[in-house]
């Protein structure tokens, strides 16, 4: 098992993914730009009319000539106006096109790339902690685009703007604005950086509380079933606690960075008006000048402050949108190699050789394990639980990597084949099968996703699925809840041997598949499971040791060693692990106080051999 990669994230891959999208889309990108540069240029614009009617209005006197050019000038204002409403019309609809395609390609090549992750990556991880980093993957990316094309250009354009203007009114006090603003600005870079952590950790701490949530809400059943609500009140308690602390820091460095924000803003608004009283009292700026600076300065606050609060949301995102490029930058666990040959199978023999596996580094599961399967052998391996039975199989499959030792079907290395098609030569039963919240019909299908309908209802007679199916109120259409939660234990066994049958694949392996079934359904699909593993190589792991009697060969397996192994009868008669496990099933059998009530009439039953059973 390979360890846990840990990688870093840097803004610069946030930066290289999100604007991957962008200039996937230029005349998008150039549009919302054009957009965004005219309404600053329109906002720039009116302010400079605005001081032309205050100085006319000053000197001007009503009912004279001056009231033609103040209408003209109400008209250049209305133009202004009508122009920056145009250009915003653009700006947005280029927007909102831009963003939604570009949160509809991050939505799919986020699952795509998740998708692929090993078996061992999920079982790692809350689901439901999965499912909010891809959503806030793409949410991410529209705080983003917003504030950097919605806020951060065009307030850069219009600072520049006011800037060039006021200067050329008047030296000093340009200056003094261009000044302020550059101050403004490392100011609030400097402080972004310091605050960064605190909203890593209060994006992790938001994370951990959706993780616990879902668990807690995943095992609804198992809290009641236990009267476990204080308990998980409890456990939720300190989840939320964490969080609420890490959101207070986040909050408190805000607030902090908020109130010097503020006081810069009153500084430099009274420090200008009070230079431009100095200057209007040596005659070298007009009331006019006085309505400029002030819409100047209106205007720029009120997008600092906008701006103030994006770099927040645009922090947040960032935030967010690590703990999703974390996982896209995590190589893939299990990946095909590059020179994957497809698999042949002509004998269909599978052989172990030499397997090292471990989970952890110091608790081996296999310990050189050695195992051939012949071609078109029916092989079970039987051992005490926790034995590796069920991770013998899944490195078979391939959902976990061998740490030495190669695996190989017909002598080709299953590491060295596609994935798709390895399991695709492989019909795997699970222990406890999951199905999607779909209908019946798409769950069977999804072995051999090109099966007519009318192939899929045989497989489920075969797997006596049709029975409980066919009793259904919407029969084949009906949805089984998440992970197939409305059917019972049984019912799921048989939809996955359905699926098994389905794909009638030339490896056959089942684990523990008829565990959950009654006797009568065991032995009805025993015999449809006989028909199945005909020409097939079969590997199937029981703890019910009848069902597997009448294989080829037992391999007994306990503690990730093959301690025994022969046909039923040749076990029984070594002894050992083996025989102790039949006589303790077949003695529990004996013992069952109801059993030997009901069967009092019928002491043959009582005294069968085991192997009569
Ligand atoms: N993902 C995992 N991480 C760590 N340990 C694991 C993991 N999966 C299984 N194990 C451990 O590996 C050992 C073998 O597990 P495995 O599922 O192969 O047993 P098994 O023989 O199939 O048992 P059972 O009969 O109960 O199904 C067990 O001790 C188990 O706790
Ligand atoms: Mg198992």
């Amino acid at each position: 098992m390979q360890p846990k990669s840990q990688v870093s994230v840097t803004s610069k891959d946030i930066f290289r993914v999100y604007s991957r999208e962008v200039f996937r889309y230029p005349r998008l990108f150039f549009l919302v730009f054009l957009g965004g540069l005219g309404i600053q240029v329109a906002e720039l614009i009116y302010p400079l009319y605005l001081r032309r009617l205050f100085d006319l209005l000053a000197t001007g006197k009503p009912g004279t000539d001056a009231i033609n050019g103040l209408i003209l000038i109400v008209g250049m204002i209305a133009i202004a106006k009508i122009g920056g409403w145009i250009a915003r019309r653009v700006q947005v609809y280029s927007i909102m096109n831009l963003e939604s395609r570009g949160m509809a390609n991050l939505y799919s090549s986020a699952f795509d790339y998740l998708i692929g992750h090993s078996y061992h990556f999920f079982i790692s991880r809350f689901s439901g902690a999965l499912v909010r980093r891809v959503s806030k993957f793409a949410s991410s990316f529209e705080t983003m685009v917003d504030g950097v094309m919605l806020q951060f250009v065009p307030t850069t354009i219009f600072a520049i703007g006011a800037v060039t203007v006021l200067f050329l009114r008047n030296h000093t006090l340009g200056i003094a604005l261009g000044a302020w603003i550059i101050a403004f600005v490392v100011f609030q870079a400097l402080v972004a950086r310091l605050r960064h952590p605190l909203r890593v950790a209060r994006a992790r701490a938001d994370s951990k509380m959706v993780g616990s949530l879902s668990d807690a809400i995943g095992n609804q059943n198992t809290i009641t079933l236990f009267s476990g609500t204080k308990h998980e009140h409890g456990i939720l308690q300190n989840v939320v606690e964490f969080w609420r602390k890490a959101t207070m820091r986040s909050w408190n460095a805000d607030e902090l960075i908020w109130s010097v924000q503020g006081a810069l803003m009153v500084g430099i608004n009274i420090g200008l008006l009070y230079g431009a009283v100095i200057y209007w009292n040596r005659g070298l700026l007009s009331i006019g000048d006085f309505a400029l600076i002030q819409t100047y300065l209106l205007g720029l606050f009120s997008q600092l402050i906008n701006i103030n609060r994006e770099i927040r949301r645009c922090y947040d995102a960032s935030a967010d949108a690590v703990e999703m490029i974390e996982i896209l930058k995590t190589p893939h666990e299990i990946k095909d190699q590059p020179n994957a040959r497809p698999l042949t199978i002509t004998n269909c023999e599978i052989t172990f050789k030499n397997i090292y596996f471990s989970f952890q580094d110091n608790k081996p599961i296999l310990a050189n394990f050695n195992l051939v399967v012949k071609g078109g052998e029916k092989l079970a391996l039987v051992g005490p639980s926790g034995a590796g039975k069920t991770t013998i199989t899944k490195l078979l499959l391939r959902l976990y990597d061998v740490s030495k030792g190669t695996i190989e079907i017909d002598g080709q290395d299953v590491a060295r084949t596609p994935q798709d098609d390895l399991r695709g030569k492989i019909s795997f039963v699970p222990q406890e099968p999951i199905l999607f919240h779909r209908t019946l019909m798409e769950n069977i299908r999804y072995s051999r996703r090109d099966a007519k309908d009318k192939e899929v209802i045989e497989a489920a007679k075969k797997a006596h699925c049709h029975e409980f199916i066919s009793g259904l109120p919407e029969t084949y259409n009906t949805r089984v809840g998440e992970r197939g939660v409305k059917l019972s234990g049984g019912e799921r066994q048989r939809v996955a041997i359905a699926r098994a049958i389905l794909k009638d694949a030339p490896i056959l392996v089942l684990d523990e598949a008829t565990s959950s079934l009654d006797s009568e359904s065991e032995s009805l699909i025993q015999d449809a499971l006989q028909t199945l593993m005909k020409g097939k190589t079969v590997i199937v792991i029981a703890h019910r040791l009848s069902t597997i009697m009448k294989m080829d060969r037992i391999v007994v397996v306990a503690k990730g060693k093959i301690v025994a192994q022969g046909t039923h009868d040749e076990l029984l008669k070594k002894g050992g692990l083996y025989q102790k496990l039949w006589s303790i099933q077949a003695g529990g059998f004996r013992d069952d106080e109801t059993m030997l009530e009901k069967n009092l009439n019928q002491p043959e039953i009582l005294f069968e051999t085991p192997e009569e059973k």
